[in-house]
C-alpha cells in the first residue's frame, strides 16, 4: 500500500475523495483542503484526477514542531532522516527524473511561530541536501521534485509530489476569459453529476470553455455556445490545444438552437455577477435560462450549475438533489445538481 494525499481548493474535498474513490483508493482522513488515501499497485493512473490541485506521497509526519525558533534546527535534523529516496524511485516509475533531481520545498503553516515559511524552507532544504547531495532550486518550476510540508500547529505532515508538475495545471487552459473556471472546479461539478464516457454534455454559457474541455476528456459527446464572440473563440482555442474537438456557437443561452430532451447532461458557470455581469433583471434571466435548459433536457438527465444565486434557479421538474459550497474568486458560490 502507498500511502498518499491530495491537495484540493476548498469545498472540493468531498468530492476530490469521490474521485479518488472512484480511482479505487482507499480514502481514509479528509481534512481541510486535503484528502489521504492508500493505493495499491500502479500509480500511474492516479496523473489523471481531474478534481485535485496536486497529489502527494505521504513520506512522514511529525509532532512536537515548537513554535519557538529552535523549532527550525529540528526542522533541518528531521528532514535529513525524510525517506525522500523511496519517493524519487516511485516516481522515477512515472516519469524520467534525474537519480540527483534539483528539488523544491514548499512549506505551509498554521498556528502563531516565530518563523518564517520561507526559513522552513531553507532549514527543510538544508536537511535535504545534506543527507542526498541533491540540489535546491528555490523555484518549483526548476524542479524535478517538490518536497511539500504542512505544519498545523505541532503537528507536521510531509510529502513528495507524484508528478512533475501540479495537477490542476492544464498546458491547454491557454485562452482566458472573465469569471474562467480553475479546470479542477470544472472537473468537479462533472464529477458530481457522475458523467459518464458517451454521454451527451451541453454548457451554454461556456465562456473559454473550461466545462466543456474536462467533459471531452472525460469522454462525454460536448457542445456549448456562449453569447460573447470572444467566448467562443477562446472556447475553441482551449479546444483545439486539448487536442478535442466539439461544435461551439454564439447564441443566446435562453433560446438555444437546439431540440427538446436532446441533451442528458448539461453542467454551467452561470454569470452570476463577480467577473460577469448578468443580462438585465437577474430573476428574470435565470428564470428564464432554467426553463430553456429544462427543455433541452432528455428525460432523466442531470444538471450541475455553479452559482451564488442559487436562489433564482427555477425549475419545472427538476430537484436539487446535492449542494457543495465552495470558495471562488473571493465569494462562497455552491455547486448544485439537479435530476
Ligand atoms: C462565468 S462565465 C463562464 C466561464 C466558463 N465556465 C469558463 O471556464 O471560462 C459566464 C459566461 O456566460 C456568458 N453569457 C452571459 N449571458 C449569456 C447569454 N444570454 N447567453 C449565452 N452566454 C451568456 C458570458 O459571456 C460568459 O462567458
Amino acid at each position: 500500500m502507498t500511502a498518499l494525499f491530495a491537495v484540493t481548493s476548498r469545498g472540493l474535498e468531498s468530492i476530490c475523495a469521490r474521485e479518488m474513490a472512484r480511482y479505487g483508493l482507499t480514502v481514509g482522513e479528509i481534512a481541510y483542503r486535503r484528502v489521504h488515501a492508500q493505493a495499491q499497485g500502479n500509480l500511474r493512473p492516479l496523473l489523471a484526477l481531474s478534481t485535485a490541485d496536486d497529489l502527494f506521497l505521504e513520506v512522514s509526519r511529525w509532532s512536537g514542531i515548537s513554535h519557538t525558533r529552535a523549532a527550525l534546527e529540528s526542522l533541518r535534523g528531521l528532514a535529513e532522516e525524510l525517506p525522500v529516496r523511496p519517493a524519487l524511485a516511485a516516481c522515477a516509475q512515472l516519469r524520467p527524473i534525474d537519480r540527483n533531481p534539483a528539488f523544491s520545498v514548499t512549506a505551509n503553516f498554521v498556528g502563531r511561530r516565530n518563523y518564517s515559511s520561507d526559513e522552513i524552507k531553507t532549514a527543510l532544504a538544508a536537511g535535504i541536501e545534506a543527507a542526498t547531495g541533491w540540489t535546491y532550486s528555490p523555484d518549483d518550476r526548476a524542479a524535478a521534485l517538490n518536497v511539500r510540508l504542512f505544519i498545523e500547529h505541532t503537528e507536521a505532515l510531509v510529502g513528495v509530489r507524484l508528478a512533475a508538475t501540479p495537477l490542476h495545471r492544464r498546458s491547454y487552459k491557454q485562452a482566458q476569459r472573465p469569471g474562467s473556471l480553475k479546470p479542477t472546479v470544472a472537473a468537479a461539478m462533472l464529477e458530481v453529476m457522475g458523467l459518464q464516457t458517451g454521454e451527451t454534455l451541453l454548457d451554454p454559457c461556456c465562456g473559454a470553455g473550461t466545462i466543456l474541455v474536462e467533459a471531452a476528456r472525460r469522454g462525454a459527446l460536448v457542445q456549448g455556445g456562449d453569447s460573447d464572440a470572444e467566448a467562443v473563440a477562446a472556447a475553441l482555442a482551449n479546444a483545439e490545444n486539448a487536442g478535442v474537438i466539439f461544435p461551439v456557437e454564439r447564441w443566446d443561452a435562453r433560446s438555444l438552437p437546439l431540440a427538446d430532451g436532446s441533451v442528458e447532461c448539461i453542467a454551467c458557470n452561470l454569470p452570476w455577477d463577480r467577473q460577469v455581469a448578468i443580462e438585465g433583471d437577474d430573476a428574470a434571466f435565470y428564470a428564464q435560462l432554467c426553463a430553456e435548459m429544462e427543455r433541452v433536457l432528455a428525460p432523466g438527465g442531470r444538471i450541475a450549475l455553479l452559482t451564488n444565486r442559487s436562489a433564482l434557479l427555477t425549475f419545472a421538474r427538476l430537484v436539487c438533489q446535492e449542494k457543495f459550497e465552495i470558495s471562488l474568486f473571493g465569494q462562497r458560490p455552491v455547486i448544485g445538481v439537479y435530476r
